[in-house]
């Protein structure tokens, strides 16, 4: 119901523009409000036309499922269109109303191409019917004749935006469908890979008679390893889910930098330099996905340097944001994958689901915030996180 709703909203608005942009004033209006006495004798004849047109087309009669009782409704249907078209008040109303005609029309899998052909039909015979029955002067027929095909055009954008949002949904509902399958693949390679080793270590530990102390210890460190790697791959997942809900407060910078540190448990190779500057406090985040920004981070910035380097994390205050730069001396990012590595699934690491960035930059987006990167092969990446600053809503909480 809310998505109808929104849809609904962004309709009228969107009806409005389209109002402007075909010039459509309160003097079409009136014209045709004032031709509806003298097509309405015409309605039954343009009703009955427009149903005997479908009944010869065999792909638009597919869609008619009841025969000849349907018939019978739709034409009843039809002729409270007509009326609302030339009686009606062209508000949000209205327009809710005709898009939710577009709206059956794609449920019963109408081509919008027959829609369309029937209300160019039908434009005609309306048409053709105020001339017969015009008695006035021709230049305000014409007037007439241009506001009714204002009104018109309008009414087939209503139904094309109808068609349009249903052929949206239907395509970003296929494109999670393709990117869920690609990421269950993905989890299970990540997932078998370690399990195989493991397996392999058990079976050596059950099955072998006699093994050394060194044998044992090194394939149970070898399991522990891998149920690490597994556990990461989890972890990854689990943040992942943890996504939806941004429970947005002040967090302090200085102390998150601090404990994401903790957390990523850097190699001894790689020297690590913070600098805040004085006037930067908070943002404005969820603590908890804050944190996963900055973890992977600084994960990534640790991978991108195997043996060791320079990790300088600077935040400073840049009007009502604060900008957070993780920069590495690493092996930095070819201009090809750059433009890829925030994509899902997309990795260049041998290991790796392809979500660090993914999810990074989808919690900065919902924060209004930014991930943006520049990067140097063989010199080094930097990652800045953009998000609002705090001193905005010095009274949040
Ligand atoms: C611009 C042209 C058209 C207009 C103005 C129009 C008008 C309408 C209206 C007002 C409804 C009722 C919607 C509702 O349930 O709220 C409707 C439903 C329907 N229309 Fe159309 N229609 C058009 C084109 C077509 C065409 C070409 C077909 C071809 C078969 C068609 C078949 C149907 C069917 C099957 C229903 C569903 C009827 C039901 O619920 O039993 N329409 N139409």
């Amino acid at each position: 119901v809310t998505q109808l709703k929104l849809n609904v909203e962004k309709c009228f608005r969107r009806y409005q523009n389209l109002q402007h942009y075909v010039e459509w004033t309160d003097e079409d209006a009136q014209r045709v409000h004032s031709s509806l006495d003298l097509l309405r004798p015409s309605f039954v004849g343009l009703i009955d036309d427009f149903y005997d047109e479908i009944t010869r087309q065999p792909e638009a009669q597919r869609a008619i499922t009841e025969g000849a009782d349907q018939i019978q409704r739709l034409k009843q249907t039809l002729r409270e269109w007509l009326m609302e078209l030339f009686a009606g008040q062209y508000d949000e109303a209205y327009v809710s109303r005709r898009w939710r005609v577009g709206l059956r029309h794609v449920e019963i899998g109408l081509e919008q191409v027959y829609t369309s052909a029937a209300l160019s039909r039908l434009r005609n015979r309306i048409l053709v019917a105020l001339q017969t029955a015009w008695t006035g002067p021709i230049v305000e027929f014409l007037a007439t004749t241009y506001s009714l095909n204002k009104l018109l055009d309008l009414d087939l954008a209503i139904i094309e935006d109808a068609y349009q949002s249903a052929y949206l949904e239907q395509q970003q509902r296929a494109e999670r469908l393709i990117a869920v399958g690609q990421m269950a693949g993905g989890i299970a390679h990540e997932l078998r890979n370690p399990l195989n080793v493991v397996k392999t270590s058990i079976y050596y530990l059950l099955n072998v008679k006699n093994p050394s102390t060194e044998k044992t210890i090194e394939h149970l460190h070898r399991i522990e390893r891998q149920v690490g790697v597994a556990d990461k791959v989890i972890t990854a997942l689990a943040d992942f889910a943890k996504l939806p809900f941004p429970q947005v407060r002040r967090v302090h910078v200085k102390s998150s930098v601090t404990e994401a540190l903790e957390l990523a448990s850097l190699p001894d190779g790689i020297a690590v330099r913070v600098d805040v500057a004085e006037d930067v406090s908070g943002v404005m985040a969820d603590p908890d996905q804050f944190r996963i920004v900055l973890t992977n981070l600084l994960r990534n910035a640790s991978d991108a340097m195997p043996t060791g380097g320079q990790l300088t994390i600077n935040a400073s205050a840049i009007e009502d944001f604060v900008e957070i730069d993780v920069s590495d001396t690493g092996i930095g990012i070819s201009r090809e994958s750059l433009t890829k590595i925030m994509q899902p699934l997309y990795s260049t690491k041998t290991r790796g689901l392809g979500l660090g960035l993914a999810i990074t930059r989808a919690i900065l987006e919902k924060h209004d915030g930014q991930l943006l990167v520049t990067s140097h092969e063989g010199q080094g990446s930097t990652f800045t996180v953009r998000l609002p600053s705090s001193s905005l809503s010095a009274n949040g909480t």
